[in-house]
């Protein structure tokens, strides 16, 4: 079951952030998805400090998470959040929800060759947030890692025909399930392939917000290209800088 402070209180954040954005702001009255709900705490928390009333739906495939999410949900969360157990792709998608949220899992590693199945991202760490960005929401926020073909995900949503309206950084240090020799491995694979970013220490997490919708005010094609562009330029900071001797 995945629940780390730092990041999971990240995604909190931007959730909250999104939830108070007028990007959102038209497109909230259907409600939300969410593709992985974890403990749930981070929807619960980001719901409670804006005192949004918007309804979420929080779909979880692993049960154990599952069980622990229900629990906390329902003594934690305002009443508009409901976890339900099952694959997002298969019980998510055909909703009134024209917003998805995730904290999608982004380990890479060949062919579910991990220890926690449940954050395995396939062999780019990619697969799961690209899925997304080929649905059929309007918006989407992700987090994105610059270990996970952070490029990649960003043309493939510029593919899709969004854009990026917002987005937020922070760093992330190599924790327990990014040091298993599997992902470290590919990890080390992929930077070489210029399709992850990263250095000894730890990588980068965006929050991203997609949508899709020319006609919204405030996001022409120049401003959102500029966020796009900005933001490809950020990920690969993430690696580490030569050394000048
Ligand atoms: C990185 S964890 C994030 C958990 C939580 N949102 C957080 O940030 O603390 C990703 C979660 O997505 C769940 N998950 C992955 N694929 C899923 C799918 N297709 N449908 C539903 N849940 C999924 C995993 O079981 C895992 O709990």
């Amino acid at each position: 079951m995945f629940y780390d402070p730092v990041e999971s209180d990240f995604y909190a954040w931007c959730v909250e952030r999104l939830l108070r954005s007028e990007v959102a702001a038209r497109y909230l009255s259907h409600g939300i998805v969410e593709l992985g709900a974890g403990t749930g705490l981070p929807i619960a928390a980001a719901l409670s400090r804006c005192e949004a009333t918007v309804p979420v739906r929080g779909f979880e495939r692993d049960p154990k998470s599952f069980q622990v999410a229900s629990r906390l949900v329902a003594a934690k969360a305002p009443p508009g959040y409901t976890v339900e157990q099952g694959d997002f792709f298969e019980r998510g998608v055909d909703g009134p929800e024209r917003v998805a949220v995730a904290n999608p899992p982004y380990l890479a590693a060949p062919s579910g060759d991990t220890g926690t199945p449940e954050l395995w991202g396939g062999e780019s760490g990619a697969e799961v947030t690209n899925r997304l960005l080929s649905g059929p929401f309007d918006v989407l926020m992700l987090m994105v890692a610059s270990i996970a073909d952070p490029l990649g995900v960003i043309d493939h949503a510029q593919r899709s025909g969004y854009t990026v309206a917002d987005w937020c950084v922070r760093p992330i240090a190599f924790g327990r399930h990014s040091r298993e020799p599997g992902v470290h491995r590919r990890v080390r694979e992929l930077r070489a392939d210029g399709r992850a970013f990263s250095s000894e220490a730890g990588y980068l997490l965006a929050g991203v917000t997609w949508l899709r919708d020319p006609t919204d005010p405030g996001h022409t094609p120049a401003t959102v290209d500029m966020n796009a562009d900005v933001l490809r330029r950020v990920m690969v900071t993430a690696a580490e800088p030569e050394r000048v001797s």
